[in-house]
């Protein structure tokens, strides 16, 4: 059997998340500021790092990668390491903000990226913009209609819900979600960094709020189901379409956190909600090449993964960092 990664708490990690960029196209306004610093070349991981530690990860036992951002696709040549991590054996996945899949869905389905994770919070064109700053809904529908076309096994639909700019929109959603075939997912806003256009405190709205809303139309059932993320699911009685729920402030999810993440600049967050970190990009670049070396890293690494996040509605951030430089 392969090595194991375990954390001080017996949690087994087998999902990690990793960011190939902190730069977008959109300036979603509960993600990033109005005017975001971007890193600088030197501080990125190459992307012959990046597939270095996905490999190591790998051996290791790690079954499912995540590829995240800032957007995932608009890095230079992302391509080919997409299609590298493709043959290593472990589900690949990718989220992304849909900007790039015109061009993109046929080949990221080629390189056998198996799921796909959609942000879409908004389905009306003007909203759309305020709450993204710079999208294009159109471009993201035709995004997502070019996934359907392209056969991944599953898309999922992510909106962050937020009162007062898209809460009276879930039906909507939902809606859409059912006419295409998809699943979705209503999420909590999370506080990570200085955010200035909402007080998250005023804009929390919760997933228990969301259901019962959704379950007066389309009774839900629960469901055990799991992509292996902090999604809680309920299936409806008339569609396969999945409604999934993310809640980190109703329903921590904390007790089965099978994941770890690492940002773009090498650094293994071991918690989305606390500071706590290997850098791992320094490993790599003291020892070139040396993958036993990477792996104990990993391996030392989880003995510091914290219990749980202490995500707090009412007060300033804890977390600075942005959620951009943290793959969510
Ligand atoms: P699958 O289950 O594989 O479909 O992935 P997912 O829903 O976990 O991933 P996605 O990238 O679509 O993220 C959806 C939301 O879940 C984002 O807001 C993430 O920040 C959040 N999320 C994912 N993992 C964690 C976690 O460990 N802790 C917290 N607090 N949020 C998380
Ligand atoms: N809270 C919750 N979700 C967030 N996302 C980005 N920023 C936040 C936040 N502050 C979501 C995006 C995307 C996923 C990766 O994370 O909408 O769907
Ligand atoms: Fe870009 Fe995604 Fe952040 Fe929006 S949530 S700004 S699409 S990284």
């Amino acid at each position: 059997a392969s090595p194991q990664l375990i954390d001080g708490f017996g949690r087994r990690i087998d999902y990690v998340r990793i960011s190939v960029t902190d730069r977008c196209d959109f300036r979603c306004v509960y993600c990033m500021s109005e005017n975001m610093e971007f890193l600088p070349r030197s501080e990125v991981l190459s992307l012959e790092e990046l597939y270095d530690v996905a490999a190591a990860f790998a051996r290791l036992g790690v079954r499912k990668i995540r590829l995240t951002g800032g957007e995932p696709l608009v890095r230079r040549d992302v391509l080919s390491l997409i299609e590298r991590l493709g043959k290593l054996p472990v589900e690949l996945v990718l989220t992304t903000n849909g900007s790039q899949l015109t061009r993109m869905a046929d080949d990221l389905a080629r390189a056998r990226v198996q799921r796909l994770n959609i942000s879409l919070d908004s389905l009306r064109p003007e909203r759309f913009r305020e709450l993204t700053r710079t999208g294009r809904l159109e471009q993201v529908l035709a995004g997502i209609e070019a996934a359907r076309r392209a056969g991944f096994k599953r898309i999922k639909l992510n909106a962050v819900v937020l009162k007062g700019r898209n809460e009276d929109e879930v039906l909507d959603l939902v809606e859409f979600a059912r006419d295409s075939g998809l699943d979705i997912s209503f999420i909590e806003e999370m506080p990570l960094g200085q955010i200035t256009e909402h007080g998250r405190e005023e804009a929390y709205c919760s997933s228990d709020e969301l259901r019962e809303l959704i379950n007066s139309r389309y009774p839900l059932k629960d469901s055990s189901e799991s992509t292996g993320g902090p999604s809680h699911y309920f299936l409806m009685d008339d569609s396969p379409s999945r409604i999934g729920f993310i809640s980190p402030h109703s329903h921590n999810f904390c007790g089965d956190c099978n994941r770890v993440r690492v940002t773009v600049e090498g650094r293994l967050l071991l918690c989305l909600g606390n500071e706590h970190s290997v850098d791992l990009r320094e490993v790599m670049r003291q020892y070139p090449g040396d993958a036993g070396r990477l792996e104990q890293a990993l391996i030392d690494a989880m003995a510091i993964k914290p219990e749980k996040h202490e995500f707090r509605l009412d007060d300033e951030p804890k977390i600075l960092r942005f959620m951009n430089m943290t793959g969510g």
